[in-house]
């Protein structure tokens, strides 16, 4: 498995900014990105996926992220099926607090013995440290304004009303 190599898994149900700040940063430490919206049984989701990677590949489009990016689902099993499939040997996780740390610490280790992936753990930039989707979710149902916590491209498509479609 090649370690120049990182997939960045998650909901990404919308993308925040604190998602596009993880995504930057690990594009600047590896070769190849692929950032994947992986299908999170335990949350009910705003977006369908195929709305989330429509929005994901508009803001990396939009940022100043400079290699190429693949933005991809999974659905089809384990995360470290996706990784292995793309020879990827390292998966990067943002963590905002100490909660995030005990829900991603098991997985880490997991699929470090499924299949020998590695997890790298960023800490995000501290104007994102608060910044979740689930945050962002209720914001937009009750008519907040989203954009100080999201891409341009997702404010625009929030902003619409184009979830309610
Ligand atoms: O953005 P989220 O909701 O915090 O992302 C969580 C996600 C989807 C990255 C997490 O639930 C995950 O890694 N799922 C993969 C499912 C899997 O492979 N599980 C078995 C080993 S841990």
């Amino acid at each position: 498995m090649n370690s120049r190599i990182a997939v960045v898994p998650g909901s990404f149900d919308p993308p925040t900014l604190g998602h596009l700040d993880v995504i930057r940063r690990a594009s600047q430490l590896y070769d190849q990105l692929h950032v994947l919206v992986v299908h999170n049984p335990d949350k009910e989701a705003m977006l369908p996926i195929a709305q989330r990677l429509a929005l994901l590949e508009q803001s990396i489009e939009e940022s100043d992220i400079e290699i190429d990016v693949v933005v991809a689902s999974w659905s089809m099993g384990l995360l470290v099926d996706y990784a292995v499939d793309v020879d990827a040997g390292v998966l990067v996780k943002g963590i905002r607090s100490q909660v995030d740390v005990a829900y991603e610490t098991p997985m880490a280790i997991v699929n470090r013995h499924l299949a020998h992936v590695e997890t790298v753990f960023l800490l995000p930039d501290p104007a994102h440290a608060l910044v979740s989707s689930s945050l962002v979710r209720q914001v937009a149902a009750l008519g907040g304004d989203v954009s100080p916590y999201v891409p341009p491209a997702v404010a625009r498509f929030l902003d619409t009303g184009a979830r309610d479609i």
